[in-house]
């Protein structure tokens, strides 16, 4: 009721509840409802601290410089480290300091300043027809003429591919992954496109053998999320955590900042604290069947079967800044044509 209600009226309503007691924040998301929601309960529970949830499916940043110096807005949370960075550089994210995310998240997984923190992990991952005899891969191989006609794998422009291909310029330099996604498209069963699920559908359907898909859509087809059909297409692959030649697994994240102009700052990072708390990353990591961000926390079964996840040691910051010139060589080898 108060999500709707908050729905209608929009930010003059937040304010009057921010200023009625210090005892709440809002917060500003792009994660679907029942991800976080259990997660907010039981924060109130352990605080007392009320977070009002505005879900926004996209425009977040227009939003909150729409409103300007008056945005009710204290934490933002969203997914892929382009929106997350996309923030920052808009100015719309103030530095926090605390020991708690520090101890809790790695290095390479938060801003240096502050200015963004991650909360969980999903990998950019295989899919493999079962009957393959492969246990382990590296992104590098990809480009092999071994794979020529084989694989499947969606446009070289969605934020999922520019992540993974400026990962591959931190690693290799962008004269090597030019070449590497020329060797990519050369081997291609079918045009770039479709979604991440659509790779597990035509390695069932004989159109690939293998492709690149997020690790977390294995969790939402089997679970039946998806739908029965998606159930059947799950069953045709199985998931290889590849690695980089001389690295790890090239991860994602889905990450919160503290606004810039937050009117309840000190409950914001309240929140992201609780966050990476033990009992909240396995929460919070299970809902979508993504990895927790903290080490040592249990992942769940499901995503246990994928086995261990070595998480590449890149700088996500380093990542995000090669984001242009991985669009541009995805744009100059034609990699969607
Ligand atoms: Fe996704």
């Amino acid at each position: 009721m108060r999500t709707k209600l908050l729905g209608l009226f929009g930010a003059a309503m937040l304010v009057q509840a921010t200023t009625a007691t210090a005892e709440e924040l809002n917060l500003y998301t792009t994660r679907e409802p029942k991800l976080v929601e259990p997660l907010l309960e039981s924060f109130k529970t352990d605080t007392g601290i009320t977070v009002n949830t505005i879900f926004l499916k996209d425009g977040m940043p227009e939003r909150i410089e729409q409103e300007g110096a008056a945005s009710p807005a204290d934490v933002l949370m969203t997914v892929d480290i382009g929106n997350l960075v996309d923030l920052v550089d808009r100015g719309l994210t103030q530095p926090v300091q605390s020991e708690v995310l520090s101890a809790a998240i790695p290095e390479n997984l938060r801003d240096k300043e502050g200015n963004w923190f991650a909360l969980s992990l999903r990998a950019r991952a295989l899919y493999a027809a079962k009957d393959l005899d492969l246990t382990s891969f590296q992104y590098e191989d990809l480009a092999k003429p071994e794979w020529k006609g084989k694989v499947c794998i969606r446009s070289g422009q969605h934020p999922y591919n520019v992540a993974l291909t400026a990962a591959y310029i931190t690693h290799h330099g962008a004269d090597e992954t030019k070449a590497w996604l020329e060797g990519v498209k050369a081997n291609l069963a079918r045009k770039a496109g479709g979604g991440d699920r659509d790779v597990a559908r035509d390695i069932m359907g004989g159109i690939c053998d293998i492709g690149i898909a997020n690790t977390y859509y294995v969790g939402l087809m089997r679970s039946g999320a998806g739908g029965p059909e998606q159930e059947e297409w799950v069953k045709s692959i199985k998931l290889v955590l590849p690695t980089f030649e001389n690295g790890g697994t090239q991860v994602n994240v889905s990450g919160a900042a503290v606004a810039k102009n937050a009117p309840n700052k000190e409950q914001a990072v309240k929140l992201l604290e609780y966050l990476v708390s033990d009992a909240a990353q396995k929460i919070y990591a299970e809902a979508n069947f993504e990895y927790p961000v903290k080490a040592g926390i249990e992942v769940s079964p499901l995503v246990g079967e994928f086995g261990e996840l070595k998480v590449d040691s890149t700088d996500l910051t380093a990542i995000a800044r090669e984001r242009k010139a991985a669009s541009e060589l995805a744009e100059q080898v034609g990699f969607d044509n």
